[in-house]
């Protein structure tokens, strides 16, 4: 605890290296306001802003670091005085490194120094730079509570929670989004608002959803659930046979589908995905709310009917913060307050699957002929299941809160671990949207991708009568665009 606080205090104290070459009237305002900031001559410039993606490194012009709202509250205003843009930085790691700026010259407010979490009841006020392995430990350990969100643990609450946010407890507890029930955000003109349904609620709406665009949360409050005594774990691993034919492929994801959406077999108490590696992995994985018992003996065979048998299977009950550290792939999920150093070089798009018209035969089929004429070693497909009966992210629209994605029947990310991948990972998605014409597929906003125009993703992650919405609130409470990146609202 000790050498945490001291970090955050070597953190803070950064402050005063000198701007060279950078606009005056920004270092100016920002030394009057004595807001805590790096420079690029800062020695600790170059750590705080390398990117999770070392594939899309920006240059911000400063580096903002802020110990109270009211830092972030002078930034802004600085920031908007000087026309830099503005992005928050929480856990950074966007896939188009959009916490960096998106572009050189921006201001990153990197929230690390605001990491604080209290539980109160089942609600948990959470600062805006907690990473979600930190956030899961801290509400089990102040009171045995849980939360709905994904399993890297190195993910910053900022961006995850909110723009979408899934685990294998959403079907049953919705998007880590719909656990947002007040916020307390920094706006363009830099006030400070506590937003809830009823203050401020054009606000706590549009975060929800579009907080890049909208302001900076330096505060969540975030509705927990009691963790549950147990969980099972579940795998069903096919290694390579469902890549020998097509028929294999195509019939085996069609069985999975029906099974996925057939009520007398699927509550919002199952989550699961399948998971695709080079030509040699085909495995489906995920949790049940209840025993293993119930699991093998209602569960497993329907999803093993008429199918060809996994060559491995494991359903196993964990605790719940065990099955957390299983899910992380790690031995804690705890992370560290600061030098926090894990980094990818990659690339990822993303599909939804609408639910009224799933996945088709043909367009497995192209998926899978794709795949065999030459995939690289260097890719993985997570497929997830959104929707079926009972699932809690479909249950709300968007009046709820800023956020299209709520009839996906299946996520799909295909994501290349190295450059050399992107143009076969482009023909991946390519393969499944051209085979299935009359479908309207749209993209994952927390897998945003870089190489769509703004055009192209406020279409594809909002659709067009939500992002009408969006930019009119846009133009009402950030009309210069404070908060831009290049697919922000507005942009
Ligand atoms: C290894 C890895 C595993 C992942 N696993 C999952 C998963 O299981 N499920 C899933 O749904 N997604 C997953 N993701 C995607 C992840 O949810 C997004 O990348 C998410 O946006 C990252 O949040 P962050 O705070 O770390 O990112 P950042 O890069 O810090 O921020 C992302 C965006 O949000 C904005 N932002 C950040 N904080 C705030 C704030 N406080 N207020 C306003 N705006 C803010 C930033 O300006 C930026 O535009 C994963 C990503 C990686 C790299
Ligand atoms: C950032 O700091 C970490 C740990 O102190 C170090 O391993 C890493 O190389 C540094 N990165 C840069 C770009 O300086
Ligand atoms: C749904 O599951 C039940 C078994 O629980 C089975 O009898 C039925 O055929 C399944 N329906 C479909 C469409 O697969």
């Amino acid at each position: 605890m000790k050498s945490i606080v001291a970090g955050l205090l070597s953190l803070g104290a950064v402050v005063k290296a000198v701007p060279q070459g950078y606009s005056n009237s920004l270092s100016d305002c920002l030394n009057t306001k004595k807001v805590p900031v790096s420079w690029i001559s800062s020695p600790d410039y170059a750590n705080l802003t390398e990117p999770f993606n070392l594939r899309l490194p920006y240059k911000p012009v400063v580096v903002v670091l802020p110990t109270t709202s009211k830092h972030v509250q002078d930034a802004v205003v600085c920031a908007g005085k000087t026309g830099v843009k503005v992005q928050a930085k929480s856990g950074g790691h966007s896939y188009a490194s959009f916490s960096s700026g998106g572009k050189d010259g921006s201001m990153m407010i990197d929230l690390q120094p605001m990491q604080s979490i209290k539980l109160n009841g089942e609600i948990a006020t959470v600062g805006g730079g907690v990473r979600l392995g930190n956030l899961a430990q801290g509400v089990w350990d102040q009171g045995k509570r849980a939360l709905s969100h994904g399993t890297c643990p190195g993910v910053g609450i900022g961006g995850h929670f909110t723009h979408g946010g899934y685990g294998h407890t959403s079907r049953n507890w919705g998007l880590a989004l719909d656990h947002i029930v007040a916020a307390d955000v920094v706006l363009a003109d830099g006030s400070l608002v506590h937003a809830t349904s009823t203050e401020s609620p054009d606000i706590f709406w549009a975060i929800r959803g579009a907080a890049d665009s909208f302001g900076i949360v330096t505060n969540f409050y975030l509705k927990t659930h009691a963790a549950p005594e147990a969980v099972t774990y579940f795998s069903f691993q096919w290694g390579d046979a469902l890549f020998q034919t097509q028929k294999a492929f195509t019939d085996t994801f069609l069985h999975i589908q029906q099974f996925g959406t057939n009520e007398s077999i699927i509550d919002s108490r199952i989550s699961f995905g399948i998971y695709l590696d080079g030509v040699a992995t085909y495995n489906l994985g995920g949790t049940f709310f209840g025993t293993v018992e119930e699991f093998n003996a209602k569960i497993a065979p329907e999803l093993l009917r008429g199918v060809p048998k996994p060559a491995k299977v494991i359903t196993q009950s964990y605790n719940w913060i065990d099955y957390l550290i299983l899910m992380s792939d790690k031995t804690t999920i705890k992370e560290p307050l600061t030098g926090y150093d894990e980094h990818d070089n990659f690339f990822a798009k993303s599909i939804t699957v609408p639910e009224k018209d799933k996945l088709s035969a043909n367009a497995l089929n192209a998926f899978y002929t794709y795949i065999k004429k030459g995939a690289p070693t260097d890719y993985f497909v997570i497929i997830n299941l959104y929707g079926g009966p009972g699932s809690q992210i479909n249950t709300k629209d968007t009046t709820f809160a800023a956020y299209n994605d709520r009839d996906s029947l299946w996520v799909f990310q295909n994501y290349g671990i190295t450059p050399p991948s992107i143009p076969f990972i482009n023909g991946l998605n390519d393969a499944i949207i051209n085979a299935q014409p009359k479908t309207t597929f749209g993209a994952y906003l927390n897998y945003v991708d870089p190489s769509y125009t703004a055009a192209q993703a406020h279409k594809l992650y909002y659709g067009d009568a939500l992002y009408t919405k969006l930019a009119a609130l846009k133009k009402k409470v950030d009309p210069t665009s404070v908060f831009w990146n290049p697919q922000a609202i507005g942009a």
